[in-house]
């Protein structure tokens, strides 16, 4: 869902200092790091500002007829499995304050919802999660923070497992056949690599308090002097004190 605050929040677009461009975050990770559970954690913390989640998997291509009859031999975790165009597009609009429709994805069906689609408005701050949002350069290019969740694979496996079984209606021989043939190896090809483009790596995932936290205060601190001063009055006081 869209993540909206309660209170009246300032708008990226239209504060005291002029107009400016939405903070965009992207986070990346192995299958079942933490990414969704992280994003949760920064937006709860930002709740004084607009906060958008836009999820790769949204952009996950429909199959052929083909592609369906054999899906446990499509590789979900190739980058061109994605829609990496209608993604940028989707993330370019927003960064300029347009509302964008974002894809529904069905990962029982493996299919977009073809009725319905999740309307996104303009916000303060974009984030977008995704196993593979660092591998395409001009994706990569519309972040200003990059954050790698560092999981150990036996926590995600095991986490896969059960979410899959859970959630997206597998069998666990079905997700461990899986995980053997395309996503352990997409993992070790496109997903680790781009770990080098991250500007912050979070070990232990939403178990890390201390990096989210510092990771919240960055994210004030672009955001504005002025929300900084809200959030930390004492800050606002020892800066008039060496201004005069
Ligand atoms: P991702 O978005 O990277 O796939 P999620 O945040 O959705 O990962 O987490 C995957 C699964 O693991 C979910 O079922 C979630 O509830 C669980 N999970 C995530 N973080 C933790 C954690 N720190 N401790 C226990 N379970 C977790
Ligand atoms: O939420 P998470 O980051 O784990 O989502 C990405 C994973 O979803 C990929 O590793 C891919 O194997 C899996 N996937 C799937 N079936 C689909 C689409 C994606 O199992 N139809």
């Amino acid at each position: 869902p869209a993540h909206r605050s309660s209170a009246s929040p300032s708008s990226a677009f239209a504060d005291a200092n002029g107009p400016r461009q939405p903070f965009v975050i992207g986070v990346s990770g192995g299958t079942a790091s933490g990414k969704t559970t992280v994003c949760d954690m920064i937006i709860q913390q930002l709740h004084d500002h607009r906060v958008v989640l836009v999820s790769q998997d949204s952009f996950y291509r429909g199959l052929t007829p083909e592609e369906s009859e054999r899906v446990h031999e499509y590789n979900f975790d190739h980058p061109d499995a994605f829609d990496t165009e209608q993604l940028l597009d989707c993330i370019k609009k927003l960064k300029c304050g347009q509302s964008v429709h974002v894809p529904i994805y069905d990962f029982k069906q493996h299919r977009r919802s073809s009725d319905s689609f999740r309307q996104v408005n303009a916000s303060d701050v974009i984030i977008l999660e995704g196993i593979l949002v660092f591998h395409d350069q001009r994706v990569r290019n519309l972040m200003n923070m990059k954050i790698f969740v560092d999981t150990d694979a036996d926590v995600r496996l095991a986490r896969r497992i059960r979410r899959d079984t859970v959630e997206r209606g597998r069998d666990v021989n079905s997700v461990l056949e899986q995980y053997a043939k395309f996503v352990k190896p997409a993992f070790d090809d496109f997903v680790l690599p781009s770990k080098k483009y991250a500007d912050v790596i979070i070990p232990r995932g939403g178990d890390n308090h201390v990096a989210i936290d510092l990771i919240v205060q960055h994210i004030h601190t672009k955001l504005g002097q002025h929300d900084l001063c809200k959030i930390y009055p004492n800050v606002y006081v020892i800066q008039s004190t060496f201004q005069i």
